[in-house]
């Protein structure tokens, strides 16, 4: 198929009212969204991405309202949540009205919700007419998407649209906690902190998905985030053995030689570079990347979930 790039929320729109798939972006990542009550649609997603068929979507709505044409009901804890940071890079995860279809859960009675707050995001779901669900718009087990070239570079011929805009904001995925229990759990560390959910719901939990528990997020026992190239991840330069031809990423001029080295002036620079350096190091063929380890504040440990990850696979 040919992918048509267009900068008009109206025109990518038409693509989804058609049963299509379009590639957009939001303040996390580009997603590749399909009518969230369309199976044939959201089957041409996994099929696009080589996703595995049990790895659930999000929905994205343009609004809160549109929140009760997919759940049965809003927990009080939950409702909280929604209060306090949607529109946002936080994901709800809530049981499923019977209208929403299987394929677009993998089988779960679960379903998660978010509502993006990037202003095209938003247009571009009004104009659908309907909430969409996106996973991250890029091949299955490559890092996600934080600009439109990107997503080309995945999906072009894969998919209808893509939906060109900025790079995006934040650059990693959003936070997802699961509500459907009476004690809300962080599945996947995101933008949203941990301090900054529990300022509003002080009960909540986080599991170690590095630990021994089994996965409760099904996303997160595929591989992930990973360029072609090694991730070594390091904290100061005795820990180096890089050569000219590796590449750097981290806060400080730590490894001088490196071929390819990005130096960000904050933590959030960093997560919004990490996903496209990664791509620049695989097109340029490099083996190892270095990766500066950051601190537990902000948005560091979602950035540190992302370097972990890259770095075992
Ligand atoms: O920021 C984001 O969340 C981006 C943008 C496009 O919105 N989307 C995204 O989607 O990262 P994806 O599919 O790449 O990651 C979704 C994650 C996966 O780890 C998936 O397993 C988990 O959320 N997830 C989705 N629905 C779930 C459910 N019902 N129960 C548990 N985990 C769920
Ligand atoms: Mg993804």
């Amino acid at each position: 198929m040919k992918t048509v790039l267009t900068r008009s929320g109206t025109e990518a729109a038409g693509f989804i009212k058609l049963g299509g798939i379009v590639a957009f972006p939001t303040e996390t990542v580009y997603g590749l969204g399909a009518n969230v009550f369309d199976e044939t649609a959201i089957a041409k997603i996994f099929a696009a991405k080589g996703r595995p068929s049990d790895n659930p979507l999000i929905a994205h709505v343009s609004s809160v309202d549109q929140i009760e044409l997919l759940t049965r009901e809003v927990p009080p804890l939950a409702q909280k949540l929604i209060d306090s940071f949607f529109p946002g890079p936080l994901t709800v995860v809530l049981h499923k009205s019977d209208t929403v279809p299987l394929i677009a859960t993998a089988g779960l009675d679960t379903i998660g919700l978010r509502m993006p707050r990037l202003s095209l995001a938003q247009a571009f779901l009004v104009e659908c007419n309907a909430p969409l669900v996106a996973p991250s718009a890029n091949l299955s087990g490559r890092p996600s998407p934080t600009t439109w070239q990107a997503v080309e570079e995945d999906l072009d011929g894969r998919v209808d649209c893509i939906l060109q805009s900025d790079a995006t904001e934040i650059g990693l995925e959003s936070t997802v906690v699961d509500c459907t229990s009476a004690t809300p759990l962080v599945l996947r560390k995101g933008a949203v902190s941990f301090e900054s959910l529990r300022a509003v719901v002080p009960q909540i939990s986080s599991i170690d998905v590095d630990g021994s528990d089994t996965p409760r997020s099904p996303g997160m026992k595929h591989r992930h985030y990973s360029p072609r190239a090694d991730v070594v991840l390091l904290s100061d330069a005795a820990d180096s053995s890089a050569t000219n031809d590796d590449a750097f990423i981290g806060l400080h001029p730590i490894i001088s030689s490196a071929r390819i080295s990005r130096i960000c002036g904050s933590t959030e620079e960093y997560a919004a570079s990490l996903f496209e350096f990664f791509r620049e190091c695989d097109r340029a063929g490099v083996k190892t990347i270095y990766c500066e380890t950051v601190e537990d504040m902000g948005i560091g440990p979602a950035l540190m979930d992302r370097l972990r990850r890259a770095s075992e696979s």
